[in-house]
């Protein structure tokens, strides 16, 4: 089983950047940029890894990434990433970025996105591995900031594929945003949406991303279990779920295998990814790994969960089918 799974063309569509940043790049990148680490090894950073709910990750997150200045320190974090995406098969990529994690903190939006690209090409070039970008904006900053977020990415919308939103979920619901993605629709970005598992309000959070915000997919989501006429509509609509198994059991109890499970078995296109692998211990791989080992699912199953994920790529149609 091992062999099949490592061997089984993969595509990952629920990755922050920004959450792949390993201990060892971190201290490199401090180095570079002459900032101190208040950490004197990658044990001791790993060990500072202490986060049992989204709220506690998040700060450990958005401390962690202050290393990142320049452009070429966003190339080489996502060049990093591709690097261990290619050496688990994974051959497609939609890569979440939080420009606001940046430009709050003085980093030029350009910066942030040119370096990204510039790896995104050269990945694809030298690794064959294929990936776009998906901006999210931060839901516990102001719709007032996300929208000038929105504008400021217009000069390359080519370069975007869609916009989703993440960051802390807890009094921050989607229609917070309506405004926001209504704006990015007319753009011709496709729409995904944080619903975080277990979270305050989870329910009404998926409800209002379906129904009221009109997204085209959710990521986590595995509380839509708890409403069956939201199951119905996805279905109906053949929306995707990207979730995230080993993060589930991070910041709630347990990975939700068998809520996963029972989304496989309606029908619904849910998918496995990894979140924050670089803080989670566990890229794509390691999830599809660990969601077999809880749910003995069958390598029918496996292959299922990966074509869920193809077939609700962002890509053009041709690009897609290449992949089916
Ligand atoms: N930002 C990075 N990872 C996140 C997650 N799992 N949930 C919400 N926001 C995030
Ligand atoms: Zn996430």
């Amino acid at each position: 089983m091992r062999e099949f799974i490592a061997g089984l063309p993969k595509c990952e569509l629920h990755l922050h950047i920004e959450g792949t940043l390993e201990p060892e790049l971190k201290f490199e990148l401090a180095g570079r940029n002459g900032l101190k680490l208040p950490y004197s090894s990658v044990a001791e950073i790993r060990a500072a890894y202490t986060f049992d709910s989204l709220s506690s990750f998040l700060k450990i997150y958005y401390e962690g990434m202050r290393v990142l200045r320049t452009e070429p320190d966003f190339y080489d974090l996502a060049m990093a990433y591709l690097r261990r995406a290619a050496a688990q098969n994974v051959r497609y990529a939609e890569i979440f970025f939080d420009p606001q994690a940046h430009t709050s903190r003085g980093v030029p939006f350009d910066v942030v996105i040119r370096g990204l690209r510039r790896a995104l090409m050269d990945a694809q070039a030298q690794l064959g591995v294929r990936a776009q970008l998906i901006m999210c904006f931060l839901r516990d900053f102001q719709a007032e900031y996300a929208m000038a977020t929105l504008l400021e990415s217009l000069p390359y919308r080519e370069w975007i594929a869609g916009v989703g939103l993440d960051s802390d979920e807890r009094g921050n619901p989607p229609v917070k945003f309506a405004t926001v993605y209504a704006r990015a629709r007319q753009e011709g970005y496709l729409l995904t949406m944080h619903c975080d598992v277990d979270q305050d309000d989870a329910i009404e959070h998926i409800r209002q991303a379906v129904e009221d915000i009109g997204v085209d997919r959710i990521d986590h989501g595995v509380n839509i279990l708890e409403d069956q006429r939201l199951v119905d509509l996805v279905l109906a609509r053949g929306m995707g779920l990207t979730c995230c198994p080993i993060s589930n059991g991070y910041v709630t109890d347990s990975m939700k295998a068998e809520g996963i499970r029972k989304l496989l078995d309606l029908g619904v296109r849910v998918t496995i990814n990894s979140d924050d692998p670089a803080y989670f211990d566990g890229y794509v791989l390691e999830n599809l790994e660990a969601l077999q080992h809880a749910l003995q699912l069958t390598e029918a199953e496996l292959a299922q969960l990966e074509r869920n994920a193809f077939e609700i790529t962002w890509l053009p149609r041709h690009l897609k089918d290449a992949y089916l």
